[in-house]
């Protein structure tokens, strides 16, 4: 880290310690405090993962750094302080929010993610600090320097949405847990956890937004040879309201203790808002799923989930094995590297 780096973690550090004493220890902090504990924050909860709150105020921050000697320049490439039009002074990014600290592998402070107590249409619920020279969103995955113990001795990670999700799980006792920060997952993401386990267990929102982004990440995560399991929460329910509502014996057994098998989940996805009554979404259906099988499963798990399908369609299983030969072939023939010499004269000119 260069000499800049190690400044801007000094000033997120400070920011960090300040934001949490106010919090804790102040008047102002108490309209938070409440709220956070309303949504079942324990103290011990809310210095574990170093949460704070930023006053409502325009610079309070801003001043507290350059009192502290931090130069303008680098309060501007913290993002905690924005200039102001005219370059007349300077204001606080975050501002009556709740402050997430967003930590690097060692447990030091590189950013925030600040939520508003109230939603509004007028202000996004989450704001998180710009990129900076500390902080690259694509790559930060909240909550390794917690986590890393716990995804060693279980071989496994428990990924998220959210931070919330991940300091709802920790209280439930599931440790191993990360979040992406509001970022779908990149190959960076995935690059990263490869170096701390081989299997994952997704667990993200039940609403459609979730499932499509679970779809997404089991498949670059299938890609890339992880053994991935999908944890499913019933309706819309996000696991931080699980949590709340069935406690955390629930959540760590019925839920993180029974996830679904990487193509099974890809089933349920496949099925979500499809009515067999009709020919169409019962045919995409069968398509959608021998499409995932082929090429990728092994003997038993084809025979598995031909079985399945053929108790859930009514069709035939030799009627979908059939289907299922088909797709095969066409996907080892595109799979198959072009072969170096002519095998066979191709029988009509492409070009005709
Ligand atoms: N997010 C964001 N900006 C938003 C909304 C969401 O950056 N306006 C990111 C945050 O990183 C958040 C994640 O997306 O952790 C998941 O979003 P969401 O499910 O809406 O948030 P929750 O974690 O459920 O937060 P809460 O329970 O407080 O509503
Ligand atoms: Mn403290
Ligand atoms: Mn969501
Ligand atoms: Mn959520
Ligand atoms: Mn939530």
């Amino acid at each position: 880290p260069t000499k800049t780096d190690h400044q801007l973690i000094l000033m997120h550090e400070f920011a960090a310690d300040m934001y949490h004493h106010i919090l804790m220890n102040t008047e102002e902090g108490q309209e938070a405090l409440d709220y956070l504990e309303n949504r079942g924050f324990t103290k011990e909860m809310i210095e574990k993962y170093r949460i704070g709150w930023a006053l409502p105020e325009w610079n309070y921050m801003a001043t507290a750094l350059q009192r502290k000697g931090f130069s303008e320049e680098e309060l501007v490439s913290s993002g905690l302080g924005i200039q102001r039009e005219q370059k007349n002074g300077f204001f606080d990014r975050f501002r009556g929010r709740i402050m997430f600290p967003i930590t690097n592998e060692s447990g030091k402070v590189i950013a925030f993610s600040g939520r508003i107590l109230v939603k509004s249409k007028e202000e996004a619920k989450y704001l998180n600090s710009p990129e900076s020279p500390i902080f690259q969103k694509s790559q930060v995955l909240y909550n390794v320097h917690l986590a890393r113990n716990a995804i060693r001795k279980n071989r496994k990670i428990v990924l998220f949405e959210g931070f919330m999700d991940v300091i709802a799980a920790g209280k439930a006792g599931v440790d191993n847990a990360l979040a992406t920060m509001g970022t779908s997952l990149t190959p960076q993401h995935i690059k990263a956890m490869k170096r701390f386990a081989q299997e994952i267990v997704l667990c993200f929102d039940g609403d459609d937004a979730g499932w499509e982004a679970a779809k997404r990440a089991a498949i670059a995560l299938n890609e890339e040879n992880f053994k991935v399991e999908v944890a499913v929460l019933p309706g819309k329910m996000d696991p931080d309201d699980f949590v709340r509502e069935h406690g955390k014996e629930a959540f760590k057994e019925q839920i993180i203790g029974k996830p679904h098998a990487f193509i099974a989940f890809a089933m349920m996805h496949a099925r979500r808002h499809k009515n067999f009554q009709y020919e169409n979404d019962l045919l995409q259906y069968i398509q959608e799923v021998l499409q995932l099988l082929a090429g990728r499963s092994s003997p038993i798990e084809r025979d598995l989930y031909i079985k399945q399908l053929s108790n859930e369609t009514g069709l035939s299983e030799e009627a979908i094995l059939q289907q299922y030969r088909k797709l095969e072939n066409k996907t080892i023939e595109r799979s198959r590297p072009s072969a170096p010499v002519q095998e066979k004269a191709p029988k009509r000119d492409p070009k005709r």
